[in-house]
């Protein structure tokens, strides 16, 4: 894509996904999303949420429609989540081989939407390692289409956001009163972003993005977050603490990036460093992990961590949205 396009994409992506009714119709990115929205879209996910061991919640919502998995990065939850939302709201579901796709012989991303396009994929799920690709797309596909956005760059990430809440809300409701510590790589983070946009929304006490300099956002990226290099202090009384991988695919030049046994020392969410926070402090992980680095294994195997809650939340949040936006797509 060239760069003077993404940037006019980029300027637009919160306005673009609400038609003029202000319903959703493609989700881009959670800037510019209501509280009621966001609510809303939580608890329908709750709604398809199920005991282990149950059946997991089916529909036929979705019956006829073709979900189309266009991971251009690699993914593992958001990708098999989005696999079974589609399959168990009813839709057709296609896993498009991004390493054997012909995008490795040339192909445009748009010769490749419209090609997808053609076969009837009405719900195109997308992720990226370019700014405003989703955005782009969203733009280009006909009126019926809906694109959602699967993780772009280190910009947006709207489904993790979602689960991330509505995993903090289950735990922690009172959100007027609650301080939320994220930990980590927050430069290069998508993860960050969505979620600190989604909690700022719906009235998060304080929201702290704890890293070390080399991983210090520009604070103008996080209105109203609290940016903090010590560890200890960020922690200091935290109710949720969420952990972040390094993300080394994004970081051009690793001068300044502390070792892992440093890293570890100073900015790793651990037992130890846990005790800083709240008694009752919840821990999560976005994934994929990197145990020993930003997280202590025990930790994120013990009582005290929700990471496989985050998980399984991850399915009911993509159910919740993709029947969403097919249900604005079969009124249009
Ligand atoms: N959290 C997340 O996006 O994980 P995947 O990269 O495995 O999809």
């Amino acid at each position: 894509m060239n760069p003077s396009e993404t940037t006019e994409i980029l300027e637009d992506d919160a306005t673009l996904q609400l038609d003029a009714n202000d319903n959703l119709r493609h989700l881009l990115t959670l800037k510019g999303l209501s509280s009621t929205l966001l609510t809303e879209i939580l608890d329908d996910a709750e709604y398809y949420l199920t005991a282990p061991g149950e059946l997991p919640a089916r529909t036929q919502s979705l019956a006829g429609r073709t979900v189309g998995n266009l991971f251009f990065e690699p993914s593992t939850r958001t990708r098999a989540s989005f696999d079974l939302a589609g399959r168990r709201l009813g839709a057709d579901v296609l896993n498009l081989d991004v390493n054997t796709s012909s995008r490795k012989k040339g192909e445009s991303i748009l010769d490749t939407i419209y090609t997808l396009e053609a076969m009837q994929i009405d719900l195109m799920v997308v992720r990226d390692a370019s700014a405003g690709v989703p955005a782009f797309i969203a733009r280009h596909v006909k009126d019926h289409v809906c694109v959602l956005n699967a993780g772009e760059s280190d910009l947006s990430h709207p489904t993790q956001g979602l689960l991330d809440i509505l995993t903090i809300r289950q735990h922690k409701p009172d959100f007027a009163n609650l301080t939320v510590a994220i930990v980590g790589d927050i430069q290069h983070s998508r993860v960050a972003m969505s979620a600190s946009q989604g909690l700022q929304t719906l009235g998060i006490g304080e929201l702290r993005l704890i890293s070390p300099p080399a991983f210090a956002p520009d604070a103008d990226r996080f209105p109203g977050a609290m940016i903090v290099d010590n560890l200890a202090d960020g922690l200091k009384d935290a109710d949720v603490v969420m952990a972040l991988r390094i993300q080394r695919e994004r970081i051009g030049n690793l001068d300044g990036v502390p070792g892992i046994d440093e890293y570890f020392a100073h900015y790793g969410v651990s037992h130890a460093s846990m005790q800083h926070a709240k008694p009752d402090a919840i821990v999560m992980h976005p994934g994929p992990m990197n145990r020993g680095i930003e997280i202590e294994g025990t930790l994120a195997d013990g009582p005290s961590s929700v990471i496989t809650e985050q998980v399984t939340n991850g399915v009911a949040v993509r159910m919740a949205v993709l029947d969403r936006v097919g249900k604005i797509m079969a009124a249009r």
